[in-house]
C-alpha cells in the first residue's frame, strides 16, 4: 500500500530524487504539504511539474519549510528580496552553481532546503544534477569513517574555487546578469568549520558533509588535506549516487542541503534559462 494518500511519488534514479504529482502549489492544503514534506525527507530532492505560482505564493510555500535565508553575496529581486533570480543566456561563459556544492556551507547555519522554480528554460541544456550524501557516507570503508569521525572541514564563501582557481567576484564576469547581483556580505560570517560527518536533524542518518566550499580540514597540513578532500569529493559525486533533472517552465525542485550536493550543468543552452530560487535557513551541523 502506498505511504501517501494525496500525492504520487515516482523515484527518478536508484540513488535519490522523486517526481511528485498531485500537488498544486497555488492551492496547497496542510495534509498535502505534510505528505510532500515526508516524500522530501525520504527522497532528498523532489521535483514538481506544471506549477503556476506568483513570487508571493513561492515565498508562502518556502515559509512552510522554515525561515528564509538571504544569500550573503547575492541580491534578491527588488520587490521580493527573498528570491534570487538565476539567469543565463546562450553564450554566457559563467553558470551560477556550476560546481558540486551544498548551499551556504560557508555560514554557521547552512541552508536546510533550497527551492528552484523554472520560469524560462531552453529546449536543450541547463539540467541540474544532485548527489546523495548519505550514500557518500555509508559506502566509505569503516577505517575511513572512523578516521573522519572527529574531522572538521573549513569552508569559505569567497576563496578561490578548487576547480578553476578563481574567487567568487572574478568568476561572475562571464554572466552580466548574475554579476550585477553581487553584493558585499558586510559583517556576515562567510567562513566556518563544520563536522565532515553530520547527523541529519530529522532523519537521524549520517551524511558525508562536504562540497566545493570546503577548502581544508582543520588541523591537517595542506598536503594531507588536499588529496583527502579531492578523494571525498569524487567519491561523494560518483555517478551511481546521482540523479539529473531536465527542466521545463513550471518545474520546481526542492532539495535537502543537509544530505545532498547539486550542480548546475554548464553545457550549451539553446535559449534563456531563468529561475527563481529561495533558500531556507538550517541548524548548526552536528
Ligand atoms: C544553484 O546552485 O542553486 C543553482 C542550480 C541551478 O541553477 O540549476
Amino acid at each position: 500500500m502506498s505511504a501517501y494518500k494525496r500525492i504520487t511519488v515516482s523515484p527518478v534514479s536508484g540513488a535519490l530524487g522523486a517526481e511528485v504529482s498531485g500537488v498544486d502549489l497555488a492551492n496547497l492544503d496542510d495534509e498535502t504539504f505534510d505528505e510532500l514534506y515526508r516524500a522530501w525527507l525520504a527522497h532528498q530532492v523532489i521535483f514538481l511539474r506544471d506549477q503556476s505560482i506568483t513570487p508571493e505564493q513561492q515565498v508562502a510555500f518556502a515559509e512552510r519549510f522554515g525561515d528564509i535565508h538571504y544569500h550573503p553575496f547575492m541580491k534578491g529581486l527588488d520587490k521580493h528580496p527573498e528570491i534570487l533570480e538565476i539567469v543565463r543566456q546562450p553564450g554566457d561563459s559563467y553558470t551560477f552553481g556550476d560546481v558540486w556544492h551544498t548551499d551556504q556551507m560557508f555560514t554557521p547555519t547552512p541552508a536546510k532546503a533550497t527551492m528552484l522554480y523554472a520560469l524560462e528554460t531552453p529546449d536543450a541544456g541547463g539540467d541540474t544534477m544532485f548527489t546523495n550524501l548519505y550514500l557518500g557516507h555509508d559506502t566509505l570503508s569503516e577505517p575511513m569513517r572512523d578516521m573522519l569521525k572527529n574531522v572538521k572541514t573549513w569552508n569559505s564563501g569567497n576563496s578561490p574555487n578548487r576547480s578553476d582557481g578563481r574567487a567568487r567576484l572574478d568568476r561572475y564576469g562571464g554572466n552580466a546578469q548574475m554579476s550585477a547581483k553581487l553584493k558585499d556580505p558586510g559583517n556576515q560570517i562567510t567562513e566556518t568549520a563544520h563536522p565532515i560527518i553530520r547527523t541529519h536533524p530529522e532523519t537521524g542518518k549520517k551524511a558525508l558533509y562536504i562540497g566545493n566550499h570546503t577548502q581544508s580540514l582543520e588541523g591537517f597540513a595542506d598536503a594531507e588535506a588536499k588529496p583527502l578532500i579531492d578523494f571525498l569529493m569524487s567519491h561523494a559525486t560518483r555517478p551511481d549516487f546521482t540523479c539529473r533533472f531536465r527542466w521545463a517552465p513550471g518545474s520546481m525542485a526542492i532539495w535537502d542541503n543537509r544530505c545532498t550536493q547539486h550542480l548546475a550543468l554548464a553545457d550549451q543552452i539553446t535559449g534563456q534559462r531563468r529561475m527563481h530560487r529561495i533558500t531556507i535557513t538550517g541548524d548548526k551541523p552536528v
